[in-house]
């Protein structure tokens, strides 16, 4: 028995053993042009016949964007009978979040702060995934992102370092199940290495300049959990950053990433990225792109074809070593013997389809419902026995909208949207009239019949939000509220009496400030996914109820962009307590306004802050209690609290711990979070909960760049968002 166990433990260092001979093997058999092959990727929605040449002369290594099992075979044939080296391909593709069933975008999906759901919803998309040959998808990603202007915040988990990391490992899971090489599974990529969300101006792909601290302590540690959950491959960034474009980055690519991690995976650019470094002004030709590229740790060129053309002129003329080339062809290789691609290289076409099954749309339900927020109730929801609602807005009945951004093979035709649901399950009681064809739509024409239909109902529940085109990837917005006439819609609907419930179907925090005045309860769904319409349904009728936390902080204004609740102190806090703007007297002196941070028209809080969300119950916390006041360097700190249920339903409560370094050899955050917990209670019970604390949660980058727990003292917060909570001081003795 002992013998089978030994056997089993030496099992993976067996096989990856084996990997490295039968590669060095196949190195030694390759020409220079076909190591050159394996670092091209292409888009395969080119001409098929190019494509099946390139591949017969050995001269892609990876094919993005062909979904299509049976092309996927013929390709692959021809990759491994005709092509020189009998190398087979990857098949690749951006499954964001889900392949045919959409789950909510992944900022929805980060709402739920469920991380074990999320990796189900991984494992769902890469069953749908691999079932149409596809067997890397260019996910998760990981971008910490502070400024909601920025499009691709809808594209990640939002702007806090723990909560992405925890997230992106969730994803990295469900992608790569338990082993790579099951054909089910598919190899993830965390993107976009790194730094990518700090865009200035919120503007995609524009210059970022963050400083070595700052990339280690807020954007490369999710990187990091991925990279730990063994996530097989990174995608670098467009951004330059501090001068430098992360493509060609050797300080994070060499050293960080494979020298401090010890990653052993493939690195892919960005689409273009190696070619874009001659537009960055970095890069003076395409040669030289691919020796800066190249050299830096960039293994595979995607679609600009710089690599495939120029290595041999390089290697021949002394700017690039063989051995450069060999280390990254060694790479690709090893992914695609991790994948199981030498031995079974071929998409078993399935009998019986998984996708689109009632099984994913069960996952992509439970998914959307946890993502949804509820901001603001008042007494509106959830609706009771009504006689008559009218339904409205330009998301309400949105099948393509509704998905988000990043649908690439999402079925418009599955989506369940709330207009129609609603219809279905309540026949004549609902009345649906858009008033707005779509968000940027400025034709009020048809506001006086929604309006009079609502003032015959018991309310009105109004879709707001964004259209998916706004979102996403080169869609940033310098202004944050609503587009169109949404705005007018909602004040003319809430002047008719009847109470209206906003929800939000959107890609981002908006400045909504003036709406959720105007509403007696505000739901904010994100872009929620296939099965949205039945989790919303199941929320405004009280089927379900609301868990969803922000995983970004709600701006009042655009302006307060960027914006989040992990900043520094500064030296002049804003007490909270400033006039705003319209109290200010006229012809005031100069320092009456006293002298702290924050806007005189948006004040220095947010809307709403990151980690709240509120519930169709209350939940009160007690009885806070640590392990001891006072730790040393490698203590454990065992924190309890007391969560209780005091309303009349069940309900689920994702707590929050926060913790507070009152000092150090540089200004620390004025919180951070650090745990999360669900917790589902019935009404009046109650839950002891335990969190488990070490010092390495402490652990920051000083001002040496070295990473460690200064001696200090501390504030540590349980709470249900990130703006309250029972805190506890403790401290760290040296
Ligand atoms: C895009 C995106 C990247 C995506 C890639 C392939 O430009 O930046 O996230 O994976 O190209 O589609």
């Amino acid at each position: 028995m002992k013998r089978l166990f030994f056997i089993f433990l030496l099992c993976p260092v067996f096989c990856a053993a084996q990997h490295e001979t039968r590669i060095d093997s196949l190195l030694g058999r390759m020409t220079l042009h076909e190591k050159a092959g394996q670092l091209n990727q292409l888009d395969g929605r080119g001409t098929i016949d190019q494509l099946k040449e390139l591949i017969r002369r050995g001269e892609l290594g990876s094919v993005m964007n062909v979904m299509d099992p049976v092309m996927v075979n013929e390709l692959q044939r021809i990759a491994c009978e005709e092509s020189p080296a009998r190398i087979p391909l990857v098949f690749a593709r951006d499954v964001v979040h889900g392949f045919k069933t959409m789950l909510p975008i992944p900022l929805g999906q980060a709402a739920t702060f469920d991380p074990e759901l999320v990796k189900q919803g991984a494992r769902m998309a890469a069953a749908e995934a691999t079932e149409h040959g596809i067997r890397w998808s260019f996910a998760p990603m990981a971008d910490i992102s502070r400024d909601a202007r920025w499009g691709r915040i809808a594209e990640g988990f939002g702007e806090d370092t723990y909560l992405n990391a925890v997230m992106a490992a969730a994803v990295v899971e469900g992608y790569q199940g338990k082993e790579l090489a099951d054909p089910s599974s598919m190899a993830a990529c965390v993107k976009h290495f790194v730094g990518y969300g700090a865009a200035e101006g919120g503007r995609d792909y524009n210059a970022t300049h963050l400083t070595e601290r700052q990339m280690r302590e807020f954007y490369l540690p999710p990187f990091h959990e991925a990279v730990q959950a063994g996530c097989a491959s990174v995608m670098t960034a467009f951004n330059d950053n501090d001068g430098i474009p992360c493509t060609a980055n050797r300080f994070l690519l060499h050293d960080v990433l494979r020298g401090e991690w010890g990653f052993d995976g493939v690195v892919v650019s960005d689409w273009g990225a190696v070619g874009e470094l001659v537009t960055h002004g970095y890069a003076g030709d395409r040669a030289d792109a691919a020796v800066k590229a190249l050299t830096a740790g960039t293994d595979m060129d995607m679609s600009s074809k710089i690599y495939i053309e120029n290595i041999e002129k390089l290697v021949a003329s002394g700017r690039l070593t063989e051995a450069e080339v060999d280390a990254a062809v060694r790479r690709v290789l090893r992914l695609k013997m991790r994948l199981g691609l030498f031995d079974n290289p071929y998409t078993e076409i399935a009998a019986r389809s998984v996708t689109g099954g009632d099984a994913h749309l069960a996952v992509a339900r439970k998914a959307a419902e946890e993502s949804v927020v509820l901001l603001a109730n008042r007494g509106t929801l959830p609706l009771g026995n009504f006689k008559k609602i009218v339904v409205a807005g330009p998301l309400a009945d949105a099948p393509h909208d509704q998905l988000g951004t990043w649908t690439m093979d999402g079925d418009t035709a599955q989506t369940r949207t709330p207009a129609r649901v609603l219809k279905a399950r309540y026949g004549k009681r609902v009345e649906f009239i858009p008033a707005l064809r779509y968000s940027r739509d400025r034709d009020t024409s048809d506001f006086a019949r929604v309006a009079a239909a609502a003032a015959g109902a018991d309310a009105v529940i109004l879709f707001l939000g964004e259209e998916a085109i706004l979102t996403g990837e080169a869609h940033s917005l310098a202004g944050l509220e609503l587009q169109g006439a949404q705005t007018a819609l909602l004040e003319r609907l809430a002047a008719t009496g009847t109470p209206v419930v906003a929800v939000f179907m959107a890609g981002r925090p908006l400045a909504i400030p003036r709406e959720c005045t105007l509403s007696s309860a505000v739901l904010y769904a994100w872009h929620p996914g296939t099965m949205g319409g039945e989790a919303i349904a199941d929320i405004l009728t009280g089927k379900a109820n609301p868990s969803g936390k922000l995983p970004a902080s709600f701006p009042r204004m655009s302006g307060q962009s960027p914006l989040y609740y992990n900043h520094s102190s500064t030296g002049r806090p804003a007490s909270g307590k400033e006039k705003p703007i319209e109290q200010i007297p006229v012809n005031a002196r100069q320092s009456v306004l006293g002298h702290s941070s924050y806007y005189l028209d948006a004040g220095s809080k947010p809307l709403f802050p990151f980690g709240f969300g509120l519930s169709y119950t209350t939940f009160e916390l007690g009885g806070l209690t640590l392990s001891a006041d006072s730790i040393s360097q490698n203590d454990t700190l065992r924190v309890s609290v007391t969560l209780r249920n005091t309303g009349r339903r069940e309900g689920t409560q994702a707590l929050q711990l926060y913790v507070r370094d009152h000092g150090g050899s540089v200004t620390r955050p004025v919180k951070e979070l650090k745990r999360i917990a669900r917790v589902t209670l019935a009404p009046g019970a109650s839950e002891r909960v335990e969190f488990t604390l070490t010092t390495a949660d402490l652990a920051f980058w000083g001002a040496d760049m070295r990473l460690r727990a200064e001696p200090g003292k501390f504030t540590l917060t349980v709470g249900m968002d990130s703006q309250s909570g029972l805190s506890a001081p403790f401290s760290l003795a040296e």
